[in-house]
């Protein structure tokens, strides 16, 4: 396949590592001489690095480790990386910013997306969803019985944000309204959130011992690796459930599986895992009480079509010397 778009020289050289939607695409070639990743799957370590020689931006998705390494690998023309995600635990910001190298992300476009399945894995976790679903489509469902797949209510009941921000609050405000919940959440400082008439910040044990369900959206970084490990989900309520929408490293993922094995919790619905795809015998894989999506939070048309358009304007800005339309500080 070729995969390179030709153009005229002058143009900055940029490489895209994966197809993005065209509205963001269009934009890239527009202005720039663009090398796009024609695969499915990422490119290898040895091939980003070949890739990036000489590059003055580069489009990167949260699959793409971006260090040192690759930035000595593009050498001293590299201004900008534009990340298609908000989250940038891909990215080393340290060795970016010590180089001069804007980072940009894709912040807003995709909370409503995002809160919107971390609902969907709440209902699913709380009603059985995956494995009801499993034994009609199996032949394995007989007769409708009494108390055949007892779930839990949601209606005025409590959840716990972990980490309150655009997607925390865009969760809180569904549950809140469409079911009478309690908002419990944590953050460094209080929040008022609008169209959110009562929430209370409390420290992490606090929301964990409180809370009907848990719900994740905090960065990952070093502080919050592994932040829910044995001891925070042996704090949790035997009926909680737990959602991530954030990065599968905040939770210890064996603990979780030892927890819902033992039944320590109810259930968890995670649209993302560390690593991706988590390996099929992990033993979270396959337990009836935890359903695992592969990480499509913002994969809707128009919230994909709106991050490429960020990421491209991103781009361009960043090569140009110019303030990114959403930097990452
Ligand atoms: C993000 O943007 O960080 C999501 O995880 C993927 O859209």
């Amino acid at each position: 396949m070729n995969w390179e778009h030709p153009s005229p020289a002058a143009r900055p050289r940029v490489f895209v590592t994966r197809e993005l939607p065209s509205i963001g695409m269009q934009k890239i070639l527009d202005s720039c001489e663009a090398t796009v990743w024609p695969n499915r799957l990422p490119p290898s370590r040895s091939e980003l690095l070949e890739a990036v020689c000489g590059c003055a931006g580069l489009v990167t998705l949260l699959s793409d480790r971006i260090d040192a390494e690759v930035f000595d690998a593009a050498g001293s023309d590299l201004r900008v990386i534009s990340n298609f995600a908000v989250g940038v635990n891909n990215i080393d910001l340290f060795e970016a910013k010590r180089r001069g190298i804007a980072v940009g992300n894709t912040p807003d476009v995709l909370t409503d997306a995002t809160a919107d399945i971390a609902i969907a894995l709440l209902l699913a976790a709380t009603r059985h969803l995956k494995p009801a679903s499993d034994e009609v489509c199996e032949g394995r469902w007989k007769t409708w019985e009494p108390t055949g797949w007892l779930g839990c209510d949601l209606v005025g009941r409590t959840i716990g944000i972990v980490s309150l921000g655009r997607i925390g609050a865009a969760v809180a405000k569904r549950l809140a309204g469409g079911w009478g919940m309690k908002v419990l959440y944590t953050a460094r400082s209080d929040k008022s959130v609008e169209g959110l008439a009562s929430c209370r910040r409390v420290d992490l044990n606090e929301l964990l011992a409180n809370s009907d369900f848990v719900s994740l959206h905090t960065d990952l970084n070093d502080q919050t690796r592994g932040m829910i490990g044995h001891r925070e989900l042996a704090m949790m309520k035997p009926t909680a459930v737990l959602i991530n929408t954030a990065r599968g490293g905040v939770i210890d993922q064996d603990a979780l599986a030892d927890a819902l094995a033992n039944k320590r919790i109810f259930a968890a619905g995670l649209d993302v895992t560390d690593p991706e795809p988590l390996d099929h015998h992990h033993p979270l894989v396959g337990l009836p009480n935890c359903i695992i999506l592969p990480h499509i939070a913002s994969a809707t048309t128009d919230t994909r079509n709106a991050m490429a358009e960020i990421c491209a304007d991103n781009l361009i800005a960043g090569i140009q010397g110019q303030p990114l339309r959403a930097a990452v500080s």
